[in-house]
């Protein structure tokens, strides 16, 4: 049962063909167009170039998908598009893309949370080594960690989410991504910042606060530590800000975005027990923080397993949304599917969609 999918949220123009056989998520294509470079002269994602580019992309990136996949559009049960968040004229140019194909090859069209899709890119079968599934059991815990969002969520069965607490400021990515900034890096920071983190090995006495570490709950805040790398590199002559300096404000910043992560996550494994948890969206990517949490779920919490995505479905894609897609669709009633033929006339996108329970 081949889903299309579609991504358009930020600034990544995606589309991939996702099946689900046996209980098992494949993706057949997943095609990305990234408008990175483009946006780094700005040094962060300008809205109304995004939706330019999409719409020059979008046609052929989903023809890409469907050619890779080796499928014609009779083929495909459904289609699916991110519905939100994200940025207003970004969406626009997919949820448009997308309704227009289910008018045109009369197919259901399915809207999918951006965030429930980087969740469900863990349910995605692996293809890079050593590629052994691992099954996801519930109840899941989710450490959402993107450039928008960051969040624990409770997941006690498919699509029942409970957010256990948010981050008050700024998220992890958009942190990672303005300290790049604050440090000269280019955009996007979060892989910048990382690279000369990981290669660092030195102390040197520098200490960067772990906000709300030990507050007892769940609620995340990023702009204060953001602040103090601020005052860090003012304090310091621009003549010694040489690339030994930057590393290691890279490596003290990552180690304090990860202590106060995985410390969080720590504490609500601890108070709910999940059987599988994992980590999804943007940051998921960063090596450290892949690291730390599969080390502290071994260690501590033997009987629960540690979920995490591909590299190449952490940052935005749409195989994650496929993926959504095919698990909503295959749980839908014969008149459920019916309805999804129709309503999607009623489907807009919705920047601030918020992740239904
Ligand atoms: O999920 P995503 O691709 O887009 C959003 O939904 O926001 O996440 C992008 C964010 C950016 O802030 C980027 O800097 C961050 O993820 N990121 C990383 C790494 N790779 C991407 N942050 C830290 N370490 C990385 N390796
Ligand atoms: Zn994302």
């Amino acid at each position: 049962m081949p889903i299309l999918a579609i991504e358009t949220s930020c600034d990544e123009t995606a589309a991939a063909v996702v099946t689900l056989t046996d209980g098992t998520v494949r993706t057949v294509s997943s095609v990305v167009s990234s408008q990175a470079s483009l946006h780094a002269a700005w040094g962060g994602v300008v809205p109304a170039l995004a939706a330019r580019e999409h719409q020059k992309n979008i046609v052929p990136v989903i023809q890409a998908a469907l050619q890779e996949a080796g499928l014609t559009p009779r083929d495909l049960d459904a289609l699916a598009v991110t519905q939100g968040p994200g940025l207003m004229p970004a969406l626009v140019v997919g949820v448009q893309a997308a309704k227009t194909l289910a008018y045109a090859w009369r197919k259901p069209l399915l809207g999918i949370h951006h965030i429930e899709g980087h969740i469900y890119a863990n349910f995605i079968s692996p293809t890079e080594p050593p590629a052994t599934p691992t099954e996801i059991l519930f109840p899941l815990l989710a450490l959402v960690v993107s450039g928008g969002h960051t969040e624990l969520v409770l997941i006690r069965d498919h699509f029942r989410y409970e957010i256990l607490g948010r981050t008050e400021d700024d998220a992890a990515g958009e942190a990672f991504d303005k300290v790049a900034k604050i440090l000269g890096l280019p955009y996007p920071g979060g892989p910048e910042v990382a690279c000369r983190a990981d290669g660092f090995q030195e102390d040197t006495g520098l200490r960067l606060p772990r906000p709300l570490i030990d507050s007892g709950d769940y609620r995340f805040s990023f702009s204060g530590l953001k602040t103090a790398v601020l005052y860090a590199v003012r304090d310091v002559p621009v003549e010694r800000r040489n690339p030994r300096f930057v590393a290691a404000v890279c490596h003290e910043f990552q180690e304090a975005v990860v202590d106060t992560l995985v410390g969080k996550t720590r504490t609500a494994v601890r108070e709910y027990a999940p059987r599988t948890v994992t980590v999804a969206g943007g940051v998921s990517a960063n090596v450290r923080l892949r690291g730390r949490l599969r080390e502290m779920v071994a260690e501590e919490f033997p009987g629960i397993s540690f979920v995490m995505p591909e590299f190449r479905h952490s940052l935005d894609n749409a195989a994650m949304v496929g993926s959504a897609a095919v698990m909503r669709w295959s749980r839908l009633t014969p008149e459920g599917k019916e309805r999804a033929l129709t309503d999607w006339r009623t489907l807009e996108p919705d920047p601030n969609l918020k992740l239904a329970a």
